[in-house]
């Protein structure tokens, strides 16, 4: 069994608990077959999902992530008077403001807890661990709910193909925990990577409904507040930075990729999740996918994963887990836990 060290320059911060909420509505390779000019043989050779959750009709975000909040506060046995910080990481929030965080402070009663959003895409959940480690480690909060929440189904043009294929609905959440005693925990964060480059945010963006570009009775036709995206050029992106994020984070966590007991990577298409499988050297049975099922829900793709995960049995004490995340901005992060 590999343990890795405690990183000096933080406090020990463990995720105490998982959950995760997707919609009931199955909307299938089949179904979308009469929506657009498309096939299930092409989605699944080219992506790998065959169905995708869509919310209700009057389900929102903040009502998905509040929902996945729950049952992580139950697993982490902790109360929402004992939450001190909620982070909602999402590219589909309930509206410009207030933040999906607020509506989802309200909805589970966490009187006690600051609570905003981040947008970081895909990567976001990864982040948003990253910033509550950060206040963690400067003792100002203790326990931290981290959510990863979407309602891509607002988001998507359901007439182009090129995309709305992709993508589905679902929340996962996390509660990190400052341990003081410096002491190992299952769930252990070890090393973190992060970045981000703005000179390619055109090849993957919403690019109408906000400040720049405001919809107006001209435009709307344009479908500018939906989804557009270059699929070829933001797959080479993923499947290189990646993997580089996973080797540094490795790196930072003095480890390497054959330690590796669980990979959950971003799951967005099952090319790019082999691609970085075999770049890296984990094998197929080390990755953890569920991408045929619910798509690509973007930032709650790994909280999800990370739940189901662990609510299957698949994570052990003494495990190696690296998460690994890339989207719009372009943004990527990977994160090395100790199970
Ligand atoms: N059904 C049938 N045909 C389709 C469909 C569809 N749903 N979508 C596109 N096509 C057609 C295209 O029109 C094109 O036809 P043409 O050759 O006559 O022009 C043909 O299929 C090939 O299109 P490509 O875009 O070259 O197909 P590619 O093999 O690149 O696969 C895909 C497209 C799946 C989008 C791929 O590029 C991809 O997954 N990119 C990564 C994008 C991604 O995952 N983005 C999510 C956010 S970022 C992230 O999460 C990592």
């Amino acid at each position: 069994m590999t343990t890795p060290p405690i990183d000096p320059d933080f406090c020990v911060t463990t995720i105490a608990g998982t959950g995760s909420y997707l919609p009931e509505r199955i909307l299938t390779n089949a179904d979308l077959q009469h929506m657009v000019d498309t096939s299930d043989e092409w989605i699944t050779t080219r992506t790998g999902i065959k169905e995708r959750r869509i919310a209700a009709e009057g389900q929102s975000t903040s009502d998905m992530a509040a929902e996945a909040a729950r049952r992580a506060m139950e697993s982490a046995n902790v109360t929402a008077d004992d939450l001190d910080l909620i982070i909602v990481a999402t590219v589909s929030p309930d509206m410009f403001f207030p933040a999906t965080a607020c509506l989802v402070q309200d909805k589970i009663g966490a009187r006690n807890a600051i609570a905003f959003d981040i947008s970081a895409a895909c990567s976001g959940f990864l982040f948003a661990m990253q910033v509550a480690r950060h206040f963690i480690n400067t003792g100002n909060r203790r326990t931290v709910l981290v959510i990863g929440a979407e309602k891509l189904s607002s988001l998507v043009n359901w007439d182009d193909r090129n995309t709305c294929v992709l993508f589905g609905d679902g929340a996962g959440a996390a509660v990190l925990k400052r341990i003081d005693n410096g002491g190992d925990q299952p769930g252990r964060v070890v090393s973190t990577v992060m970045g981000t480059d703005g000179s390619l945010a055109h090849l993957l963006r919403v690019p109408g409904g906000g400040a720049a570009c405001p919809i107006t009775p001209d435009n709307a036709d344009q479908r500018l507040n939906t989804i557009h995206m270059e699929g070829r050029e933001t797959f080479k992106h993923a499947v290189t930075r990646m993997c580089h994020a996973s080797e540094e984070a490795l790196a930072k966590a003095g480890l390497k990729a054959s330690d590796v007991t669980l990979l959950i990577p971003h799951q967005a298409n099952h090319r790019i999740i082999s691609a970085i499988g075999e770049r890296l050297g984990v094998p197929a049975e080390r990755t953890f996918v569920n991408l045929d099922r619910y798509g690509n829900t973007s930032a709650a793709t790994i909280p999800i994963a990370l739940d189901e995960a662990r609510r299957s049995g698949r994570l052990k004490r003494g495990d190696i887990v690296l998460l690994v995340a890339f989207g719009g901005g372009f943004t990527w992060a990977s994160s090395v836990i100790a199970w």
